[in-house]
């Protein structure tokens, strides 16, 4: 970073991280979609970043491209692949042609909080799931967490009929297209970046997602208000290509993954925090939330619980079932 980049108290940009990189230092570019300004996600990502420039000097180096700066999470994943880029940590509803055990995370109300993802993600259970896209050429590394998914529309949303007819962005994930059709809506597959422009323009009405992201892309400037529904899980994992992952000296990877690992722990612990201050900043920048009555968040379960049924030989019963015990 030059000195006037700090003088002028510019944010960290990709093309200014690279500056730090020297002749013979192994380059991983990380790239994601969302900002990174009080995100989970862009906040780790920053973290990791630092730790491995500063401990691994000489060694290695770290880029990180937000924002979609560098791919969309469709084209993350092949270009992966394609070893142009080391890491990415997408939501797990992007992961649908790699593997359908992350199938589980989609299903509306399967998790009653973050400590029960938390707790599923760390058991067998869950940390089998890390290894399910190897035989693709994926290796899960961590999970990452965002939090629980609020509903947004241009009009209010109390009960599961107010979404009846009103077209939703989803993920590109068939557990959410389910989810949207049991309450009648209309879901339209799309890309982050494009979720702001399609609700200010009437593409689409409405949209699911967590508080960091609502503040983050600022939805609650093109929508009515957010209806705090807590109905779904929005996570990460953190992923890199076997082939890469493989090339790499012993050493090298180890302590990679162990400042990897730190990382997650360390922002996973916080993600209450990050959470509450995120909800707290849409508030402040004027956008609406209404919460439910226990009567009417109820209303919201009875009319998407059922999309579970028709996942389960994806994700498995055995864990659901891990899943629900966790809860109780
Ligand atoms: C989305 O597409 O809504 C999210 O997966 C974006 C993100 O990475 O949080």
């Amino acid at each position: 970073l030059t000195s006037t980049a700090i003088a002028l108290g510019l944010a960290i940009t990709a093309s200014a991280a690279s500056a730090d990189c020297d002749d013979g230092e192994m380059v991983i570019k990380f790239s994601h979609v969302t900002n990174t300004d009080k995100h989970p996600k862009g906040i780790a990502a920053e973290l990791l970043r630092t730790r491995v420039n500063e401990e691994m000097d000489g060694t290695a180096c770290m880029e990180v491209y937000p924002n979609s700066t560098l791919y969309d999470d469709d084209k993350l994943l092949e270009a992966m692949l394609q070893g142009d880029v080391q890491l990415g940590a997408p939501s797990l509803s992007k992961f649908e042609t790699f593997t359908k055990v992350f199938r589980i995370f989609d299903l509306p109300f399967m998790f009653k909080n973050m400590e029960a993802v938390d707790a599923f993600q760390n058991s067998e259970n869950g940390q089998e799931m890390m290894s399910s896209m190897e035989r693709r050429g994926l290796a899960g590394l961590a999970f990452w967490h965002n939090g629980l998914k609020q509903f947004s529309a241009n009009k209010p949303l109390l009960m599961p009929e107010d979404a009846e007819g009103l077209k939703f962005r989803v993920q590109p994930s068939d557990v959410l297209v389910a989810q949207m059709e049991a309450i009648g809506a209309s879901p339209q597959k799309m890309a982050f970046s494009e979720v702001y422009g399609a609700l200010q323009q009437g593409v689409v009405d409405g949209q699911e997602n967590t508080w960091s992201n609502t503040l983050g892309q600022k939805y609650y400037e093109v929508q009515d208000g957010i209806t705090e529904t807590n109905h779904g899980l929005l996570d990460y994992m953190v992923v890199a290509s076997v082939d890469w992952l493989d090339s790499l000296d012993d050493d090298v990877r180890e302590q990679f993954l162990t400042i990897l690992q730190e990382v997650t722990e360390e922002r996973n612990a916080a993600i209450a925090e990050v959470d509450a201050a995120a909800r707290q900043g849409v508030l402040d920048a004027g956008g609406t939330i209404r919460e439910l009555t226990p009567e009417q968040r109820e209303a919201w379960v009875e009319a998407m619980k059922p999309v579970w049924e028709q996942f389960t030989a994806d994700v498995g019963q055995e864990n659901i079932d891990a899943a629900q015990e966790i809860n109780a």
